[in-house]
């Protein structure tokens, strides 16, 4: 599995904590924020953005991936995210679908409150995918 350097990753947990600040979660009460890293080194941050009419709360994941594509990138090397829980927390269903788009091959690393941290490849994580090249 690839590796990412320890002072990249030491520096997409701490944005992936600093952005879950900037949540909209009044309903869930669960602030998650995360952090792309780019083929160029860049990192792009999200946070869930949640809406009165429930379904459509837009996940962190989903809108760090949104960021990175409004500022010209589309090559996902990693994800982290941050939940505020004592043990890491995988990323959704849906994130998983929208990060293969750009990053079939991503590490996502899944980090909390606690000292674990859940390290896979988007492949262990969405296998057999529907993706560009199905179409
Ligand atoms: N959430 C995320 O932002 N990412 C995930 O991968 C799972 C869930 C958000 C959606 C909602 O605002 C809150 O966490 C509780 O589900």
């Amino acid at each position: 599995m690839g590796e990412l350097p320890e002072d990249t990753l030491e520096k997409m947990i701490k944005r992936a904590k600093s952005i879950s600040k900037a949540a909209y979660a009044p309903y869930s009460k669960f602030p998650v924020g995360a952090t792309v890293l780019t083929a160029d080194g860049r990192m792009f941050d999200g946070c869930n953005v949640e809406n009165a009419s429930f379904g459509l709360t837009s996940c962190a994941e989903r809108n760090a991936v949104s960021h990175m594509i409004s500022q010209g990138r589309q090559q996902i090397v990693a994800v982290v995210i941050y939940t505020p829980t004592p043990k890491p927390a995988s990323p959704c269903g849906a994130c998983r679908q929208v990060i293969n788009e750009f990053g079939p091959e991503a590490l996502i690393l899944s980090v909390c409150d606690g000292p674990d941290i859940l390290k896979k490849k988007l492949s262990e994580l969405l296998p057999e995918p529907f993706g560009p090249k199905n179409l």
